[in-house]
């Protein structure tokens, strides 16, 4: 299978984490529902019914892809808002006490827990991990069976360095203590099956930009019977969960790029790997000293989207991403910043990683070529070779 160049073919662009190219076919859902159908979903109109039928019909179709109800999902302005929305919704509408997370999460799941926490309204714990940042299981079983009923948040797959986490095993712990689960699964969706008959969480969530949707648009998985309670008051949208004129376009792009990544992911998935291995093999015979963050390098515990570089001590460290721009690539990077005085990545620093290294994330998706990864692989190079004197 071949897939379109990406669309400013000038820079390679692998930054992919951050945010997907939209594709094509998603455009072409969207356009009538900016163009022609723009009925507000909750008129009872002609115009209005129209469009409220693409909305449901959108929440068939994800609810469809990871085997939930429809009733299950809830439409909201991307991950941010869903993570969010599970841990205010939940830990206060079931008056929840306790909440384990590790410090490997993203901030849209950090932040809220930490304000619950400087809050008064919970505590919060912490899950060890090692130097690679692979979860502790046997250190989740002791919190929960000292904090039975608590909200646990860990997410399917990390942002930054891309490891896996096994939350088929973490949502059997957690029902095994009568814990409220959620897993931030914004870098997975789209990019590996979710059967939520299968695992045992009760929230999960979806961020349309990480699989070449529009951005500004997600959604948050509730388990059937889980009470959360809403986040943003007003029109009773959203079954009076999260209230607000429906972001329609948005929507009907959701399900249309959810659609098309799973439809096409076998082919995807092997392109991808493929790309991330070179990236691999190139950087080992081209740079020094050259390492991997996290379980970044081994296919079978990171994400085949994710590649967390970490690179020699260099005077070059600091403006790293600076040069590859001027290079035209396109990545990010962090560091494990310890005198605070730039802003660091708190992954990396979670990890313990060396801050006088520096780290470069590259991020892959269907649109990458081979040739870009041999490029973005040279310009980081040259930036390491010995300057002739
Ligand atoms: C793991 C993770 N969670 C949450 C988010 C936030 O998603 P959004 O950009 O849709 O708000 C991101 C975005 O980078 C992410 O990588």
């Amino acid at each position: 299978m071949s897939f379109s160049a990406a669309p400013t073919p000038a820079f390679a662009y692998f930054d992919n984490a951050a945010t997907t190219p939209l594709d094509s076919e998603v455009l072409e859902a969207m356009l009538p529902f900016l163009t022609q159908h723009h009925g507000n979903p909750s008129s009872l109109h002609g115009p209005g019914r129209q469009v409220r039928a693409a909305i449901e019909n959108a929440r068939k179709t994800v609810a469809h892809l990871i085997n939930a109800a429809p009733a299950e999902i809830s439409f909201t302005s991307g991950g941010t808002e869903a993570d969010n929305y599970a841990a205010f919704g939940s830990i206060r509408t079931l008056g929840l006490k306790h909440a384990i997370t590790s410090k490997l999460e993203h901030h849209a799941v950090l932040h809220p827990l930490q304000a619950l926490a400087t809050g008064g309204e919970i505590e919060l714990h912490y899950l060890k991990h090692d130097a690679q940042g692979k979860f502790d299981l046997g250190h989740l079983a002791e919190l929960l069976a000292a904090q039975p009923r608590a909200f646990v948040s860990l997410m399917h797959a990390n942002n930054e360095i891309g490891n896996l986490n096994d939350i088929a095993a973490i949502g059997a712990l957690c029902a095994r203590h009568d814990a409220v689960f959620h897993t931030d699964t914004v870098q997975t969706m789209g990019h590996y099956r979710h059967d939520v008959q299968q695992l045992k969480t009760h929230f999960l969530v979806g961020s349309a930009h990480k699989f070449h949707g529009p951005k500004g648009v997600g959604f948050l998985y509730t388990r059937s019977g889980t009470r959360v309670s809403p986040l943003i008051y007003g029109g009773a949208q959203e079954r009076n969960v999260r209230s607000g004129t429906e972001n329609v376009y948005g929507i009907v792009g959701l399900a249309k790029a959810l659609e098309i990544a799973i439809r096409d992911l076998a082919a995807h998935q092997a392109h991808v790997q493929a790309l991330k291995t070179r990236f691999i093999e190139k950087l080992r015979a081209e740079v020094d000293d050259v390492r991997f963050n996290g379980l970044s390098e081994h296919a079978d515990q990171s994400l085949y989207t994710v590649l967390s570089v970490s690179l020699p001590p260099s005077p070059i460290t600091e403006m790293l991403l600076f040069n590859l721009d001027i290079g035209k690539v396109a990545a990010s990077g962090g560091s494990a910043c310890s005198s605070g005085a730039q802003a660091g990545s708190h992954v990396l620093e979670a990890l313990g990683a060396d801050p006088e290294r520096g780290t470069v994330r590259f991020s892959m998706s269907k649109m990458n070529t081979a040739a870009e990864v041999d490029y973005a692989v040279e310009q980081l190079a040259k930036l390491y070779r010995p300057v002739a004197a």
